[in-house]
């Protein structure tokens, strides 16, 4: 087909594409070019526009290594990460609900056991917390022998792996006992801003958002012959809990770090006094065969390269 107009193009581009091998990267390409035509017919993209986008792109290509991974970052202040996760993975009722990785995961934190400190490492202080809770099936029968593996930012809202040659910091995995509890000593995290050193962060001042997080905890829990659940604990009453940079906000993941005054409590558990405790209950639904969440680090990305 010779002489193309914007009437006939998106066909004739559909139609080079007819005998693609793989029917979903078909489908998925296909639905792609239909919607960037329709984008650039909508919105009438002029060339520099245009070259703007491609510049923006570049940017943020070439912002990533295997420690920064900016795509997910755009995927996530789009909101496209949370719908993502959404379609994917609705919890039944009833279940811990998932939320976000974000770009901060690392495979392999060390393994800790029940009741470590995971502050030892820590750079910067915060305030110390007893984290506790019991992983159970949506029943309400423990589980034991489930991997915690939880991640959270220092006190001043940058995580390890944001400095170089950094150690594991406010990282690992722990496993629930017999009675499918947990237990390991942290920060109470605090609410930070998604890195906006980069072509993210210029696009989220054009756009006049704030990059703020509420203050969270991450964790994934795994257990065989159940759903892993990737998910947060959110600390309430966090001054952006309503505007999450990233939408990743659930009502049911939010609680309470709680004040202990108790002294002989404080000894029993070899934390100072006063201390704050999380308590954070983990329900996960049965493994019907759904495709676990796919834990991507950058490394991933820029190892698939
Ligand atoms: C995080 O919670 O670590 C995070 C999530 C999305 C974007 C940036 C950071
Ligand atoms: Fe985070």
């Amino acid at each position: 087909m010779r002489q193309l107009t914007k009437d006939t193009l998106t066909d004739a581009v559909l139609a080079r594409i007819k005998d693609m091998k793989n029917p979903r990267l078909k489908e998925i390409l296909t639905s792609l070019i239909k919607h960037l035509h329709a984008f650039e017919t909508e919105v009438q993209l002029t060339e520099e526009e245009w070259f703007e986008g491609i510049k923006f792109l570049t940017a943020v290509g070439q912002k990533c290594d295997d420690k920064r991974q900016e795509f997910i970052l755009l995927s996530d202040v789009l909101g496209l990460s949370m719908r993502v996760v959404e379609i994917n993975h609705p919890m039944p009722e009833g279940a811990t609900e998932s939320t976000v990785l974000g770009p901060f995961f690392v495979h392999g934190a060390p393994e800790f056991e029940y009741g470590a400190d995971l502050t030892k490492n820590a750079k910067i202080e915060g305030e110390p917390t007893w984290v506790t809770g019991r992983i159970l099936s949506m029943d309400g029968k423990p589980i034991a022998g489930a991997t915690i593996d939880v991640w959270q930012a220092r006190a001043n809202g940058v995580y390890d792996i944001q400095e170089p040659d950094s150690e594991f910091e406010l990282r690992g995995r722990v496993k629930s006992n017999a009675e499918g509890r947990y237990a390991f000593r942290t920060y109470k995290p605090k609410f930070y801003g998604v890195p906006t050193d980069g072509p993210v962060g210029d696009l989220l001042r054009a756009m006049g958002r704030h990059p703020m997080r509420p203050a969270h905890m991450h964790l994934i829990v795994s257990a065989s012959g159940y759903q892993q659940v990737i998910t947060h604990a959110f600390v309430s009453g966090d001054p952006y809990l309503d505007s999450d940079a990233v939408f990743a906000v659930k009502d049911s993941l939010i609680a309470d770090w709680k004040q202990v005054d108790s002294p002989e409590e404080a000894k029993k558990l070899g934390m100072p006094c006063p201390f704050l405790r999380l308590d954070f209950d983990v329900r996960l639904s049965p493994d019907v065969g759904v495709k676990a969440r796919q834990t991507i680090a950058a490394s991933d990305a820029v190892a698939a390269r």
